[in-house]
């Protein structure tokens, strides 16, 4: 069956790793006769700031917000899986992506109803983490990451099954130039099983 997926990416540079796994990802699902819709959220130059227009109210969960969060949630709705790839950034996601929930997750659409408008979808949150696994192990930043998007956010938007896959250990800035490439061909297979894992074909 094809499937249509929104493949959301989170970073400011086009050859980060982040988006060499993205792009790596769109390949394969295109590859397999799916439909991909790209939203990289620093190239649409996406506002991440809350602003009143996209405030919840409340007593109004109708509310028409900003035209722009309003065609964010159509893209969501026409996606059976939602694929979201970002780094790490002090134990969360960037403020970019964490923008991107706040508007577009919105009352009345994301919550608010017997009925989440995510009802029935798959969500995949593929982090990338640049601590080792032991320091990652070390200082709980798995739990805490799964707490906030699986559980604060993925279940509370009627998402249970939701999950949040790790690819650790891509901070390459002090790994030989030699060895870059190899070690860059290593995590986006990683990132290749967690996503098969998270969203099996
Ligand atoms: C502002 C900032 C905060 C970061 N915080 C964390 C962190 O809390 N935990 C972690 O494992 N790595 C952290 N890192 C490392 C990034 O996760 C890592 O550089 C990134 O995953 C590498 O992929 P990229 O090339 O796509 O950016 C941080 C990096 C930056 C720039």
């Amino acid at each position: 069956m094809t499937r249509h997926t929104l493949l959301v990416v989170a970073h400011p540079r086009p050859d980060s790793l982040t988006a060499q796994i993205a792009g790596r990802q769109y390949a394969r699902l295109t590859g397999e006769g799916h439909t991909v819709d790209v939203l990289d959220l620093y190239a649409e130059e996406f506002d991440p700031a809350l602003r009143p227009a996209d405030e919840p109210d409340w007593e109004d969960r109708e509310k028409r917000y900003s035209p722009e969060v309003h065609a964010h949630m159509e893209r969501i709705l026409a996606a059976d899986d939602i694929l979201v790839v970002f780094p790490v950034w002090w134990f969360g996601p960037p403020a970019m992506l964490k923008g991107w929930i706040d508007r577009v997750w919105n009352y009345g659409f994301a919550y608010g109803r017997s009925r989440p408008r995510f009802a029935g979808k798959r969500l995949l949150w593929l982090a990338l983490m640049g601590g080792t696994a032991q320091e990652i192990e070390d200082l709980g930043m798995e739990p805490a990451l799964d707490l906030m998007l699986r559980v604060g956010i993925s279940k509370f938007c009627g998402l249970p099954d939701a999950t949040v896959g790790v690819v650790h250990g891509t901070e390459l800035n002090g790994v030989a130039k030699d060895l870059r490439a190899d070690r860059v061909a290593e995590l986006i297979a990683t990132a290749d099983r967690v996503v098969l894992e998270g969203l099996p074909r």
